[in-house]
């Protein structure tokens, strides 16, 4: 055992290859793939890629999420089994992941058999090691459904404020927190009916017991440095017991030895990552124990989103250190996605899925633009939709592909072989000497800064090539042999930058391989390309035409205006990580002013085809005009025929899904059933303009 193990070591040492395993959050299977969640596969695909790249073994699983509430009420809703939800589901996911090229050596799922056994066999150890506790506890019950209802399935009138329709745990309007019970006139989101105070056993994990454990874990460099330190200010808080079980009915696993109590979705979930490798490794004759076991030499990675440190930081180590497995190498955690500054928005169009943005665009777009925005921190990231066209535009057509279309036709016309010479050893040393930095960098997920040194490597090469303008050199029978050298330069400068954007870019990068009639490998540094045979180019890559960002946008936009709660981060009121969107930035009076404000009346309301929240409405001002608004989770269209509203009517008119939308009225309110629309005075007449 201990000579194999130095055996390994040393092998370790004269090939340098990594043992890794690296995993994304899993998705929950309850909803689409947006860019949100592109952002984390993207970045956890890229460092991968490059590990592979690089030479390592590298090996990167996931899964769906299927357990939960939720799922089960979203199935019951389509009349359809949890296990058929999840299914539809998977297959959704995956092909979405696919479109964007993220190379998962296994997509699994966390309803799964190995699943089961594992969330088993770590809770009975925990449970053997004295680190599982029991008590009742009392907690809100729909007595129609027969189902505890977990803070958000709750909504009544906030007790401090008197604000209606707040949900269980805290307030929207005025910011207080409370517990749900003590909300007035609550009642269940499920089935309306007025929840009851119902106790019920429940199992805990006992967290506290590994508070020395995890003070010395977090700061031991699994962590970035600024979630240590927060974590640090909760330890020092003091942690609390943390409930992982569920009373039925619940899709999940049945906690052995108990009956009609189930594990807590975050239990399994986690475990969920070693269940995906395990099915990976039982396939593939892989030694599954290699990983996990305490003394593992492999490395594990886990990229998250900010919003689940906790489950990722404090629970999951905790519990894989109590069950004796290895815990995490790392943690990565990223920041959230705003698009074009704000939260992506459903009214704005900008909560993007990722098969509509796939519809329309070629997936390696935003890959590259994430990169060029992706740092090693949790900073929130955000997507500018035409910074996103011109720097894709100017970074990978105008400076990359180009280095290639304007030599490549003069060795192709010499007979297509690379020449023996290169006329210019400083610029191929430049290229040389970032080699190592740029692999640092991707390391280090500093992806921007690394997309940054490219982009000066290109730079550099274009400047070298306008500067010797084969063009004209061409144009002098004596200056064959230096158009040659040029031009091999600079494919070999474009070689070298194929292969440093490689984990970003792989089906440009294969198309890039097929013409340099190469594999561009990294393992060993950049090689010179000489004497050597390349095919004839083909354009690599287009320009993002701005038409196709607004056909992502307006098919993305579901209404006209639709309450802010719908959009994709999940609620901010308990959890320190995430910030709310802040005011939108001032404007100037004279920007008001444009705004073309009339009294509108009502003439005709009815429901959309195909549409949840929306309402076509035909209004009266002076001059008939045509409006999608979505408030229909507030109005019953025959009641809003002829009452009067206010509309801007001088809204640049929109094409949406259902028609052209030629203007917007002003409704205020959180938004479900409290949507109100404007009502002028009685005397206003259809066409005014409203002061
Ligand atoms: N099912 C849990 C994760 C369990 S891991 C054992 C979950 N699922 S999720 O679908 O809500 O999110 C999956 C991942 O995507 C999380 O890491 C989350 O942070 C990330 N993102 C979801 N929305 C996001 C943005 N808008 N921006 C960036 N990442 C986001 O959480
Ligand atoms: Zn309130």
């Amino acid at each position: 055992m201990k000579a194999e193990a130095a055996l390994k070591g040393s092998q370790f040492i004269m090939s340098n290859k990594r043992t890794i395993l690296v995993t994304s959050a899993l998705p929950y299977a309850n909803g689409s793939i947006h860019l949100g969640h592109m952002v984390e596969t993207i970045q956890t695909d890229i460092w991968v890629r490059f590990q592979k790249h690089r030479g390592h073994d590298c090996t990167y699983v996931c899964a769906d999420d299927a357990h939960g509430t939720a799922i089960m009420l979203t199935a019951e809703k389509a009349g359809i089994t949890p296990e058929e939800q999840i299914e539809r589901v998977r297959i959704e996911h995956e092909a979405d992941f696919a479109g964007f090229t993220i190379d998962f050596d296994h997509y699994h799922t966390t309803h799964s058999p190995e699943n089961k056994a594992l969330s088993e066999l770590i809770y009975n150890r925990l449970k053997a090691n004295g680190h599982i506790s029991e008590r009742e506890i009392t907690q809100a019950f729909d007595p129609e459904k027969s189902l505890f209802l977990a803070d958000r399935y709750i909504k009544g009138t906030c007790p401090k404020c008197k604000a209606e329709d707040q949900y269980g745990d805290n307030c929207e309007v005025c910011g207080a927190t409370y517990s749900p019970m003590d909300l007035l006139d609550a009642s269940s989101v499920i089935s309306g009916a007025k929840p009851i105070a119902k106790a019920s056993k429940h199992l805990f994990f006992k967290l506290p017991e590994f508070t020395e454990f995890l003070q010395e874990w977090t700061r031991a460099g699994h962590l970035q440095p600024e979630v240590a330190n927060k974590l640090a200010e909760w330890l020092d808080s003091g942690l609390q017991e943390w409930d992982i079980s569920r009373d039925a009915p619940y899709f999940g696993f049945e906690i052995p030895g108990e009956s009609g109590k189930y594990f807590y979705v975050w239990l399994d979930a986690p475990i969920g990552y070693m269940a995906s490798h395990q099915h990976y490794c039982e396939k593939n004759g892989l030694n599954f124990e290699q990983y996990w076991a305490k003394d593992s030499q492999a490395e594990v990675y886990h990229f998250i989103g900010k919003d689940i440190i906790n489950f990722h930081a404090l629970f999951w180590p905790a519990m894989l250190t109590s069950a004796d497995f290895r815990t995490p190498t790392r943690v990565f955690a990223h920041g959230f996605l705003t698009v074009d500054g704000k939260k992506m928005s459903k009214s704005r169009g900008t909560f993007i899925k990722a098969s509509t943005y796939l519809k329309h665009l070629d997936p390696e777009y935003l890959r590259y633009y994430y990169a060029t925005k992706l740092t090693g921190g949790v900073d929130d990231i955000d997507l500018n939709l035409e910074d996103f066209v011109t720097r894709v535009n100017s970074d990978l057509v105008g400076k990359v592909v180009n280095i290639a279309s304007r030599t490549a036709k003069f060795i192709t016309k010499a007979g297509g072989v690379l020449s023996a010479n290169n006329p210019n050893e400083a610029l191929w040393q430049q290229f040389v000497d970032k080699n190592h930095h740029i692999a640092e960098l991707y390391e280090e997920r500093e992806y921007g800064k690394a997309m940054r040194e490219i982009m000066a490597l290109a730079d550099a090469a274009n400047e070298y090539i306008a500067e010797m303008a084969p063009w004209s050199l061409n144009k002098d029978p004596s200056q064959a042999q230096a158009v040659q050298d040029v031009c091999s330069l600079g494919i070999n400068c474009f070689a070298a930058l194929m292969t440093f954007l490689k984990p970003v870019l792989p089906q440009t990068v294969s198309k890039a391989e097929a013409f340099l009639n190469a594999e561009l490998s990294w393992a060993e540094g950049i090689h010179y390309l000489k004497e050597h045979k390349i095919d004839t180019f083909k354009p690599l890559m287009t320009r993002i035409d701005m038409k196709a960002i607004d056909a992502i946008v307006d098919e993305s936009q579901e209404t006209a205006a639709v309450p802010s709660s719908e959009t994709a981060a999940p609620s901010t009121s308990d959890n320190p990580w995430l910030t709310k969107e802040p005011v939108a930035d001032e404007i100037e009076f004279n920007d008001f002013a444009k705004v073309d404000l009339r009294i509108a009346k009502i003439v005709n309301a009815e429901s959309v085809e195909g549409a949840d929240k929306l309402l076509r409405l035909t209004l009266d001002i002076g001059e008939t005009k045509n409006v999608f608004a979505g408030i229909k989770s507030a109005y019953q269209p025959e009641t809003l025929i002829g009452k009067l509203t206010v509309m801007v009517a001088n809204l640049k008119p929109r094409k949406m899904k259902f028609g052209l939308s030629e203007g917007m009225v002003l409704a205020a309110g959180p938004g479900g059933k409290d949507l109100f629309i404007l009502e002028p005075h009685a005397g206003a007449q259809p066409g005014m303009r409203v002061m």
